[in-house]
């Protein structure tokens, strides 16, 4: 076998790719770059649907990441969970309809990712998932319900921790489909490296590098309720050792009170791509409930506190620099002193195949061009 079983490019070839929200952007740019100077020959469209539509959410890292003018803009916008993924059903469909392409990619576990990959798979279109096998276990969250539903339908399922194979496996999914390739979004953190390396945003806030612990949080159990008042009280006892900068994601901003925050809380609008890495790279320690950060930090070699009862990223845990505080603000507490425990430890190194190269390998899958052995020694004592 020279090529994947169930999905092979044949001659010039029509490629679909979808983005929707933040860090759908980190994690597609890379493989679309890699395709497109792969196959020049090839259509390649790419699709936003606008789940996520501010500028500071959604062009900034467009612009940054150096991804082309999308061909399509959805203007799905914002509503309820039903009328989100509706909507984007609505729309892609006449898109997939008139572009008919051979492969659809859709990355991570947003809404966009659910909707399309449903409307491709009635349609007959191959479909490729990006971040495929990762559980939580916890099907309150709907990421959990994105995930499932996208693995399920798509010929080629693009891994990067060895535990999303034990999921797929035991969810039934053949190993032929799956494959083993690293974290994309990690390709985009180390093209990105010596530009944010320089930049020390931080000292705009008159903050120096490592003296601060950068917080992100908008999963909706944790801002749509009382945890977040909480969370922001402890928050505040916490900066007056160590001071805050919280980039606000708008579910989380639209909840804020700012009366209620110490001076030495720095309560910023969403960061850039660039920026939201140079605040990552001169961080202390990173206070955190999203998916993508716990995955970055344990790249960049930086403590990280994770406000979630678990995480589909358990690599990061073991093999990396996450620390699961559970859905209890009252343990931000616990930062500090965990801090002054670990000082002087050295990091780990990141996980395998989080090198900078996971989109070369997509390309290589998508391409037929990979040696078959490399894939099934990828996913052996999986099956
Ligand atoms: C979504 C994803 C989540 C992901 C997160 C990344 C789903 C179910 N959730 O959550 O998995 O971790 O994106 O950031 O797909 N809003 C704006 N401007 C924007 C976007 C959103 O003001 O550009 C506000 C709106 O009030 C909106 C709320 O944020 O109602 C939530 O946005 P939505 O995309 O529905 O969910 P996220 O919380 O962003
Ligand atoms: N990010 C950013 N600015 C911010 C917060 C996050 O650029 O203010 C980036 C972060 O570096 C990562 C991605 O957005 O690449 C993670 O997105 P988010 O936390 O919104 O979603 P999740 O990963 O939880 O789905």
């Amino acid at each position: 076998m020279t090529k994947s079983e169930t999905f092979t490019v044949p001659g010039a070839v029509r490629i679909l790719y979808v983005v929707g929200a933040r860090p759908n952007f980190v994690k597609m740019a890379p493989v679309i770059a890699e395709l497109r100077r792969r196959r020049p020959d090839d259509h390649h469209v790419l699709v936003h649907t606008g789940q996520h539509y501010d500028p500071l959410m959604s062009e900034i890292f467009l612009d940054e990441l150096g991804v082309p003018a999308p061909d399509y803009l959805l203007g799905v916008g914002s509503a309820s969970h039903a009328v989100q993924t509706a909507r984007t059903m609505d729309r892609i469909e006449p898109v997939l309809q008139s572009e008919r392409p051979d492969l659809v990619i859709v990355p991570g576990d947003v809404n966009s990712t659910l909707a399309v990959a449903l409307v491709a798979v009635k349609l007959g279109i191959a479909l490729a998932h990006l971040e495929a096998g990762l559980r939580s276990f916890d099907r309150t969250m709907p990421e959990e319900i994105n995930r499932i539903v996208a693995d399920q339908f798509s010929e080629l399922l693009f891994v990067h921790s060895p535990e999303a194979i034990d999921n797929l496996c035991a969810e039934g999914l053949a190993t032929e489909r799956i494959h083993f390739v690293g974290n994309t979004m990690i390709d985009s953190l180390v093209a990105m490296e010596a530009r944010f390396r320089e930049l020390h945003v931080s000292r705009t806030l008159g903050l120096k590098a490592g003296e601060y612990l950068l917080v992100t949080l908008h999963r909706p159990a944790l801002v749509d309720g009382p945890l977040l008042r909480e969370a922001l009280h402890q928050l505040n006892a916490v900066s007056t050792q160590l001071p805050v900068v919280f980039p606000v994601h708008p579910r989380t901003r639209a909840r804020i009170d700012d009366r209620e925050l110490s001076p030495h809380v720095h309560l910023i609008e969403p960061a850039g791509y660039l920026a939201f890495l140079s605040l990552q790279a001169d961080a202390a320690a990173i206070l955190t409930d999203s998916g993508g950060v716990q995955e970055e930090s344990t790249y960049l070699g930086l403590p990280c506190f994770t406000l979630r009862d678990n995480t589909e990223r358990p690599v990061t845990v073991t093999s990396g620099t996450n620390t699961l505080l559970g859905m209890e603000p009252a343990r931000i507490a616990d930062v500090l002193p965990a801090l002054a425990h670990r000082n002087g430890t050295p990091p780990p190194g990141p996980p395998s195949a989080w090198d900078g190269h996971a989109s070369e390998r997509v390309a290589d899958v998508v391409c037929g061009d990979r040696d078959a052995a490399v894939l099934e020694a990828a996913t052996a004592g999986y099956a």
